[in-house]
């Protein structure tokens, strides 16, 4: 980002006031420093989403959203950086200036988008009307014949395309223009004439989570198809495949007028529906595409447990075992469901009934569990040389997890399928680790990792920084931090030092997703009595010592396998930082 167009950010969040931005869409109430809301994002009766006014920021607590104004207007009227920016300038009553942008930002403006979603509004209301329609027979058939009543149909919002050219009547009368309607993804020009892509097929509308169609799934209704099965809208100002799920809206209105606590994700639009049906009302479907991280964090606003529930075949496909670390990744706890061989969900609520798909989601394999069974699945463990390859290769999935006792619990797993000794399976485990370049996360099997009250040292040290107390001096090595998110928010801090002061929500939009969150916790950071000075030094010196003690292990550890001359360089390494280490421990 250039200088100038920071320097205009920083005046645009200098004349905005974030509680009154956020009034327009919240009602808010003041208690103390904080306003308080019910949280837009997730949708709450009580309220635990907090506006500082004075940090200009907002957090809630129930969800973890966390943001600045502009990151408040992208989410709430669903627009990328740039036009949240012109919105909030055209309040301030302040002109965005021209900046040359090197990314393909700016493109289309809100009024553009607008003008898409209420086209496609009024095609996907069309759609739906045909269905009534006397020449919609062979649809109502397929309806049928699949035993989508009428309830579903209309809950789905699903509809009809009769022919390659009546929308694109209708929607001329509406008022929509031909290029119009090729940019939303409904229509291609052949020869010199349009017609409607998804011609003759029953059509799935895929609705955003604000409400918005924003494209349509179409499915064929020959049994012998020569064209693609499904036909999904292209790639549209306001669609983007990766960062939409199939049924997100209804998992939305639920979650308005319930708790969530689960939600099952499928891979298909026929499976959301037979699962609706079948009373599993939080199905929703990733499209036939593998998962994303804006997925991912989608999900997340609305429950912290996801199943995933895909035929057999894609399960343990490689893409989709990236999906599911995503979603891992992103703080969900995911169970893979099991489905009979060559079923998906639908034919197993058809087929075997809602009961026995509760059974299955009961049965649920963590995702490591899964992991494991997948690779037990590609090896024939009654060949010596098989078994111990699958062992190594199950291993690294348990030196992945994040700590001990969850380590432990699927080493006994390992132990029950192959037999070796646990102390093998240990070693097998510590050997994987050094040969891996294990995350960050990561911790050998047996060595602890750091400790929660590193973290809190570190928390308070960033806090008092960010509050800027006169005791909390910066310059300290950014490696004693506990991990890259503190690193980057630590140097994120630093240099708004350096421009004169701390400035959170100016900071906030370059941070990574876990800085902002970290951010959040810093910006809620309440000092107590104790904290001061000397606290500050302790923590200080806490990290200190354990990142040289840390440095000493990892040492010690290199001297097994070094020869004579690396041993000679490493000891002496050793001896100075023994000798530093004892400096930080005496000077108090
Ligand atoms: P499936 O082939 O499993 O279809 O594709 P399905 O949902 O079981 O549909 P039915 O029961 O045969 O009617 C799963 C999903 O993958 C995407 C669609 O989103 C579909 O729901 N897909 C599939 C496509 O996008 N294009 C295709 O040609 C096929
Ligand atoms: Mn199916």
């Amino acid at each position: 980002m250039n200088d100038d167009f920071r320097e205009f950010i920083d005046e645009l969040l200098a004349k905005t006031d974030i509680v009154s931005v956020i009034s327009r869409y919240v009602p808010l109430k003041q208690k103390g420093n904080t306003h308080w809301g019910c949280c837009p994002f997730h949708h709450e009766k009580d309220p635990s989403f907090a506006v500082n006014q004075g940090k200009q920021f907002y957090h809630c607590f129930g969800c973890k959203e966390s943001g600045n104004a502009i990151t408040f207007v992208e989410k709430m009227e669903s627009v990328d950086f740039m036009d949240a920016v012109r919105i909030l300038a055209e309040n301030a009553h302040i002109e965005v200036p021209q900046f040359k942008s090197g990314g393909r930002s700016g493109g289309y403006d809100r009024e553009k988008k607008k003008r898409l979603a209420s086209l496609m509004r009024d095609a996907a209301r069309h759609y739906h009307e045909n269905l009534s329609s006397p020449q919609a027979s062979t649809a109502c058939a397929y309806l049928v014949r699949r035993g989508i009543e009428k309830p579903l149909v209309t809950k789905f919002g699903l509809g009809y395309s009769i022919n390659g050219t009546e929308i694109i009547d209708f929607l001329l009368s509406k008022g929509y223009t031909k290029p119009e309607m090729k940019e939303a993804g409904l229509i291609e020009q052949r020869a010199d004439s349009y017609y409607d892509v998804f011609y003759g097929r029953l059509l799935f509308p895929i609705i955003d989570n604000f409400g918005d169609v924003v494209a349509f799934g179409g499915r064929t209704l020959k049994e012998n198809y020569e064209f693609a099965k499904y036909r999904n809208s292209s790639q549209t100002p306001i669609f983007d495949k990766s960062r939409n799920i199939y049924g997100i809206n209804l998992l939305k209105k639920k979650k308005q007028r319930e708790n969530v606590d689960f939600v099952i994700m499928t891979e298909g639009y026929m499976d959301v529906i037979a699962l609706h049906k079948g009373g599993f009302d939080t199905a929703v479907a990733s499209m036939g595409t593998a998962l994303t991280a804006q997925q991912a964090k989608l999900i997340k606003n609305y429950a912290q447990k996801v199943y995933i529930s895909y035929d057999g075949d894609s399960a343990g496909q490689k893409a989709t075992m990236r999906g599911l670390d995503i979603l891992a990744d992103c703080g969900l706890s995911v169970r893979v469901v099991s489905l009979p061989d060559g079923m998906d969900p639908d034919d197993v609520i058809k087929k075997l009934g809602s009961t026995t798909y509760k059974k299955l989601l009961d049965e649920a394999k963590t995702l490591t569990a899964f992991k494991i069974e997948t690779l037990k699945k590609a090896y024939d463990l009654t060949d010596p040389e098989e078994k111990s390859k699958f062992t190594v290769e199950a291993v690294k999935v348990i030196t992945a997890l994040p700590n001990p006792v969850q380590q432990e619990e699927y080493i006994n797993l390992v132990q029950s399928y192959t037999g070796y000794s646990k102390q093998v399976l240990m070693k097998q485990a510590e050997l994987s680790f050094s040969e891996s370049d294990a995350p960050a996360t990561a911790t050998p099997v047996g060595k602890t990792r750091e400790s929660s009250s590193d973290r809190r040292a570190a928390l308070f040290m960033l806090a008092a920084i960010a509050s800027e107390k006169d005791y909390a001096a910066v310059g300290f090595d950014e490696n004693i931090l506990p991990d890259e998110t503190y690193r980057e928010v630590y140097g994120a801090l630093c240099e708004s030092l350096k421009g004169g002061g701390v400035r959170m929500d100016s900071m906030f939009y370059a941070l990574t997703d876990g800085g902002k969150a970290l951010l959040a916790e810093i910006a809620d950071y309440e000092f107590m009595d104790g904290d001061g000075a000397e606290k500050y030094r302790d923590c200080l010196r806490r990290l200190e010592i354990k990142k040289a003690e840390d440095e000493l292990a990892a040492m010690n550890d290199a001297l097994k396998g070094a020869d004579k001359e690396e041993q000679l360089t490493l000891l002496k390494k050793i001896g100075s930082l023994t000798r530093k280490l004892s400096e930080i421990k005496t000077n108090r």
